[in-house]
């Protein structure tokens, strides 16, 4: 029989919970309720969601102008632009900004004019999100390589998307050391990342198989499952219990299951209730003769 071992660190984060959970509460004060894009990377999550009326938008002109209309600023955040256009079009705003990005707002507001550098994905809410509160120019760098393409500046702020890994953070900080003459560093990986990828690590270390279970869009997700893989060669990603590789799961193996911060409990739930089920029949079946093991 396997061992299935579930990571403490696994499932929604407190920025997410806080989210879900407030936006759960709101659900029937409002006439329309719309978030600022998804409010998770879960597609299950917003499907839900939507069902009970939080509809999703990026649109801002589209959203009916009445008096009990709510827009959602998810955890990720959004750029001054985007908060003050949501203002001024006279909408109620639930600003559900995860505290810790909060804080990396407040950061780039104080540098004022210095220039910002964001270690992160360009393309991501949060670092877009937090580009849109700085004055002065910003580079965003997702690798050390790319660090090297900063000009040598005087001084500068560097801030860090809070999901990446800390290796990222000391690769791409020693770059810029050489390029910039005065660094003010804002070490903004959140806790829970940090907490999370280094369960991750270990789990994947003493694993036969892990299932890192979470949204393909998830950042978070996706470094977890670069990780594990790093130290377990059958890693495997799944949005949902379909794709579980039911197929190439063996017996007597350790399997591990780490998720994401915007995965919810009652998949991660599913997934070892699945994992488990399928263990028994491996068990009960290992004896028989010609039976196929799963
Ligand atoms: Fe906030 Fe950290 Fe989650 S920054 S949204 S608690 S991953």
């Amino acid at each position: 029989m396997s061992k299935i071992i579930v990571a403490q660190n696994a499932g929604f984060c407190f920025g997410v919970a806080r989210a879900v959970d407030t936006v759960n509460e709101t659900i029937g004060k409002y006439e329309h309720i719309y978030t600022y894009g998804e409010l998770i990377h879960n597609k299950d999550v917003i499907a839900d969601l939507e069902k009970k009326g939080v509809l999703v938008t990026e649109d801002i002109d589209s959203i009916p102008q009445t008096e009990r209309t709510v827009v959602v600023i998810r955890s990720h955040g959004v750029s001054k632009a985007v908060y003050e256009k949501i203002k001024q079009c006279g909408f109620e705003v639930l600003d559900l900004t995860c505290p810790f990005v909060a804080r990396i707002h407040s950061r780039v507001i104080e540098a004022g004019d210095m220039p910002v550098i964001i270690i992160g994905a360009e393309n991501h809410p949060e670092v877009i999100g937090i580009k849109g509160w700085a004055q002065g120019k910003v580079y965003i760098v997702g690798s050390a390589a790319e660090a090297e393409k900063v000009p040598f500046l005087e001084a500068a702020l560097v801030v860090a998307q809070t999901t990446i890994t800390h290796r990222l953070w000391d690769e791409v900080v020693s770059a810029l050391k050489t390029r910039i003459r005065q660094l003010d560093l804002f070490n903004s990986i959140c806790d829970t990342t940090q907490k999370r990828q280094k369960e991750a690590v270990e789990l994947a270390r003493a694993s036969d198989i892990v299932l890192v279970v979470g949204g393909r869009h998830s950042s978070n997700t996706e470094k977890l499952y670069q990780l594990c893989r790093r130290h377990c060669e059958k890693t495997y990603y799944i949005d949902n219990i379909a794709q579980l590789p039911l197929e190439k799961v063996t017996n007597h193996v350790i399997i591990s299951i780490v998720a994401g911060a915007s995965t919810p409990d009652w998949l991660i739930r599913e997934v070892k209730t699945l994992m488990s089920d399928v263990e028994k029949v491996v068990d009960t079946t290992e004896n028989m003769e010609e039976q196929e093991v799963v």
